[in-house]
């Protein structure tokens, strides 16, 4: 891994960003609209849409500006248009794979919304399906790279291809079974659960390590990110000071993750563990790693040095001549990124600027029943509902209008064990194999409109809002038990209320 040298220029200059009187004034306005919204209906602030079905994840912050909305539709363009192999006539997009899993953002990202893991029993093969939203980290044990956070599989990498370009091995193919746990709520109520068990079979380059970590993820939705990465470091480290403080089993920590944006350590925000820490890196990362495009950032395929079809395959950039103090002069692969600085700007902006939409009825009175149940359960201490944001770490990637926003994400962006039922046993950065990130609930009650389906938690194991919390363990233990000693009618209550997120 590189980083570019503008991109540590923009840092830099950002430092020298007055956090002056227009913030102030933007924080004043925002505490008064939240006394005008007491329940979070408008989830993003002032970029809030009012927006239901299947595009209600695709539109821009409410209140972007033409400039902004002409980014976000070339940004757009590029997030959902599928990318093809090198050498190609429409250089524009070439430069998939040589390893990949998706041809586009958009194929796991459906509609700007959650993936959809493949049924159980299904194996995904080389060819890339367009339903299969699911990627599987890899690492070994030991100590991690500090820009990794991980040590890959020495073979392998970090994460798993399942398809390559022609003339190139894929890495194999991953098969799915379920195992089902029952369970009863305390009225008496059967449930069942599946737990998903994952094997990577037909591997293309021979035997994996025997001490392999993996880490099946699913595609989460994209909404809101800008205004995330906006909430200042402050308050996240806030939530895991209020809650060592607190009696009782919730401790959430902040995982700390290299950027390469910022070319330093920041808290981790995105990913299932807290495991990146700004859109750009996270977005530039997926270019990289899920669909084999490399960037001025992440400039070499993900090819590991026993991947020689992998390494002479063709690439989608010029060949890049002479030094630049980019990349290391004289280097056989060393080519111009596949996407430019440009471009990607766009995807990153599009990314960050996708609204999330306002709740729906918020008021009711069986969601205002489960909004009271929500607390009492506690939660509310991992799942924290709002924040004021300050400003955006990278502006030129983003709006300064996420800016100064009274926001409800849901979420204390934390790390929290969460029992062994849900451990993937693979650490990331500072999260352990029993960590997650409590991820963000607003839109949640969407997904149906927008995707089609509910499946929820790291790897889509989850069928709806009461599985998810039945699978909850470790830290939020007493929150899941407090749920199965609820009667039918509370529960009911409670997953309204969280649908109406
Ligand atoms: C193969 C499926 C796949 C593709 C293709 C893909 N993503 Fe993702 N995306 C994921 C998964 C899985 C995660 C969660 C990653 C993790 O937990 O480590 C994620 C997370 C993200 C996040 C962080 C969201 C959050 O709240 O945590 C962003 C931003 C993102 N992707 C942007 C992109 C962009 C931009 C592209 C195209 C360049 C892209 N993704 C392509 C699967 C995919
Ligand atoms: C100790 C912190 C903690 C508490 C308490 C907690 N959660 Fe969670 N929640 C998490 C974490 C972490 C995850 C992600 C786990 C995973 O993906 O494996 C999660 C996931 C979820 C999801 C799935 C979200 C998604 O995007 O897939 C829902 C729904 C949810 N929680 C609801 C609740 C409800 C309702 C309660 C109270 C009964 C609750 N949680 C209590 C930490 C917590």
């Amino acid at each position: 891994m590189s980083s570019h040298p503008k991109a540590r220029r923009m840092t830099l200059a950002m430092g020298a960003v007055a956090i002056g009187a227009a913030v102030l004034a933007l924080h004043g306005q925002a505490t008064a609209e939240a006394d005008a919204d007491p329940l979070g209906e408008k989830t993003g602030g002032k970029g809030t849409v009012f927006a239901t079905g299947r595009q209600a994840f695709s539109f821009p912050l409410a209140h972007l500006d033409d400039k902004e909305h002409t980014r976000f539709a070339i940004g757009n363009s590029f997030f959902k248009r599928n990318w093809v192999e090198a050498p190609a006539s429409t250089t524009a997009r070439d430069g998939l794979g040589p390893h990949f899993i998706a041809r586009s953002c958009g194929a796991c990202h459906d509609m700007d919304g959650r993936g959809e893991p493949p049924d159980w029993r299904k194996t995904i093969g080389p060819e890339p399906d367009n339903t299969v939203a699911l990627l599987i980290r890899l690492s070994v044990p030991g100590a991690a790279d500090l820009h990794a956070g991980v040590r890959p599989e020495p073979v392998y990498g970090d994460q798993f291809n399942n398809a390559a370009v022609q003339g190139v091995k894929p890495e194999g193919h991953v098969e799915i079974r379920s195992k089902p746990i029952h369970g009863r709520f305390a009225d008496g109520t059967r449930y069942t659960l599946h737990k998903p068990e994952y094997r990577l079979t037909q591997l293309g380059y021979g035997p994996m390590a025997k001490d392999v970590m993996i880490s099946p993820r699913i595609a989460p939705q994209v909404i809101g990110l800008g205004l995330i990465e906006a909430i200042p470091e402050s308050e996240i480290l806030a939530n895991a000071r209020e809650q060592a403080a607190m009696p009782g089993p919730i401790k959430g920590q902040p995982n700390r993750v290299w950027d390469a944006f910022a070319q330093k350590e920041v808290v981790g925000r995105f990913g299932w563990k807290a495991n990146t820490g700004t859109v750009a890196h996270q977005s530039a990362g997926a270019f990289n790693g899920d669909m084999g495009i490399t960037t001025s950032v992440f400039w070499r395929e993900a090819c590991t040095e026993a991947q020689k079809d992998c390494l002479a395959a063709p690439h989608g950039g010029g060949r890049r001549t002479g030094r630049d103090g980019l990349m290391p002069s004289g280097q056989a692969t060393a080519t111009e990124p596949e996407i430019d600085d440009e471009t990607l700007g766009h995807v990153i902006f599009y990314t960050a600027t996708l609204a999330p939409p306002a709740r729906r009825k918020p008021d009711d009175p069986q969601v205002l029943r489960g909004q009271a149940l929500f607390h009492q359960a506690q939660c509310a201490v991992c799942h924290r509902p709002s924040y004021t944001t300050g400003d955006p770490p990278f502006p030129q990637f983003s709006t300064g209008k996420v800016a100064g926003q009274r926001i409800w994400p849901y979420s204390d962006f934390l790390l929290h064990d969460m029992g062994q039922d849900l451990a993937d046993g693979r650490p990331d950065f500072q999260a352990n194999g029993r960590q997650w990130k409590t991820p963000p609930l607003w839109g949640i009650g969407l997904f149906r409109d927008v995707n089609g389906h509910q499946r929820l938690l790291h790897d889509g194991r989850a069928n709806g809002v009461l599985e998810a919390v039945l699978w909850h363990g470790g830290e939020a233990q007493s929150s899941r038990d407090m749920v199965r000693r609820m009667s039918r009618q509370d529960r009911e209550a409670l997953v309204k209320f969280v649908e109406s997120l």
